[in-house]
């Protein structure tokens, strides 16, 4: 409502002044934008972004407390809803038979969490943005709010705001774009439950739910990126994404500086949105998408989140890394490289080896790398290895 009221004053102030002053009013200075996705797509992505390259991404929230298996952020799901053997057996193994996911939050000690040293560290490396967890699957925020109640890092584990407290560090002592990722969904949320079980009909979660929380960390951390996922499950119009949007791009605190990426519903991905995901790990290799794009990628091959039972083999090796990155920007993509802190706070040497290892190739090829735009062709033809930037 507001949107159409300021349009149609632009409008007729446009007229009146063009009548009385020969004056006119070029609409694109204060572009609009509705809740169509041809609209929320034609909005220009902010430049910081494509010439920054690299970003770090952070998974770190309640399953940083289990931390063990294949995927450790996915073990709550793949207890109850897959029923692997192996979360099962950990379980009986080593808990109380009442023991419940909920009961690992209180271990979310975070006792050495010092985010002065993350964002140096981040910084090190040469990386220009970031995204920390908000919120991951598991329904946890890494942040004081009301809309989860007990299921916070003020209420329960912590008792601290990991959220702002990072987004501090960032500001003051590095020049990276502060970014937070938000999952949509919640596997275990009654709301969503009930939802689903209406074949979402009804969205009594996302207007108590999700879209609090993402206008929430919006006006109280001002993000310059929102990297939203977990919205396979329904469409767009169930999570009233481009509502959410047209409001993210035309009112909001970060209106300007504001990125996004495609996952906003299960008709989204590789298509609407900001810059373009398609899957984890995307890096088309011989071709330059029509959209920019991120290869949202992990230091630690299997998982996403830290995890306690890993050895040396499951790392990528500073090599790997940099051919991965070198793909990437060659064919115009950014690269999102995931670390996984632990639940004291702590990020494990091996990520922080890697992270120095890379600053250092950055510190001297990084005017190669920042700003740089992929040539007319991407791929030699003789060698499928060899790729001009
Ligand atoms: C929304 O924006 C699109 C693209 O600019 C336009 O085609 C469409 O007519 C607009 N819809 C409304 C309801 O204004
Ligand atoms: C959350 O609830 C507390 C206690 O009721 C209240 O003091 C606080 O203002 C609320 N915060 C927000 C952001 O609504
Ligand atoms: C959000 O989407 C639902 C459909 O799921 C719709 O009924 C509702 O009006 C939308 N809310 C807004 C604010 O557009």
């Amino acid at each position: 409502m507001i949107h159409f009221m300021a349009f149609y004053f632009i409008q007729i102030f446009g007229m009146l002044a063009h009548h009385k002053l020969h004056y006119t009013i070029t609409v694109e200075n204060a572009k609009v934008y509705n809740d169509s996705w041809a609209s929320i797509d034609s909005r220009p992505l902010p430049i910081w972004y494509d010439e920054a390259k690299l970003g770090i991404f952070l998974h770190w929230g309640v399953f940083s407390v289990p931390s063990f298996g294949a995927s450790p952020a996915w073990g709550w799901y793949y207890w109850k809803v897959s029923g692997w053997q192996s979360w099962k057996d950990y379980m009986a193994n080593n808990f109380k038979p009442k023991f419940s996911y909920a009961d690992f939050a209180k271990d979310f000690s975070t006792e050495f969490y010092e985010p002065d040293d993350w964002a140096d560290l981040f910084a090190a490396s040469g990386a220009r943005y970031m995204a920390l967890t908000s919120k991951h699957h598991e329904g946890y925020c890494t942040y004081p709010t009301n809309v989860s109640w007990n299921w916070n890092s003020r209420d329960v584990g912590p008792h601290r705001d990991l959220v702002g407290e990072l987004a501090h560090s960032i500001r003051s002592r590095t020049s990276m774009h502060f970014g937070l990722y938000h999952s949509l969904y919640e596997w275990f949320n009654p709301l969503y439950i009930q939802d689903k079980a209406n074949k979402f009909q009804t969205n009594a979660f996302v207007k108590e739910k999700t879209l609090p929380e993402l206008y929430e960390i919006v006006n109280a951390y001002k993000p310059d990126l929102i990297w939203s996922d977990g919205q396979w499950e329904a469409p767009s119009w169930y999570w009233n994404s481009t509502v959410f949007l047209s409001w993210l791009y035309n009112e909001s605190p970060v209106k300007d500086t504001v990125v996004t990426n495609d996952r906003w519903g299960s008709d989204t991905l590789c298509k609407h949105g900001g810059y373009l995901t398609c899957n984890d790990r995307f890096n088309p290799k011989t071709h330059v998408p029509d959209k920019k794009w991120e290869n949202a990628m992990t230091l630690n091959k299997g998982s996403w989140s830290w995890r306690r039972d890993t050895d040396i083999s499951q790392f990528l090796t500073l090599k790997e890394l940099l051919s991965t990155f070198i793909e990437t920007i060659s064919c115009g993509g950014n690269m999102l490289m995931n670390v996984g802190p632990t639940k004291e706070g702590t990020i494990s040497p091996i990520f922080g080896e890697r992270l120095q290892d890379f600053g250092a190739w950055m510190s001297v090829n990084g005017e190669a790398v920042y700003g740089s735009k992929p040539w007319r062709m991407v791929q030699d033809t003789m060698d499928s290895n060899v790729r001009y930037t």
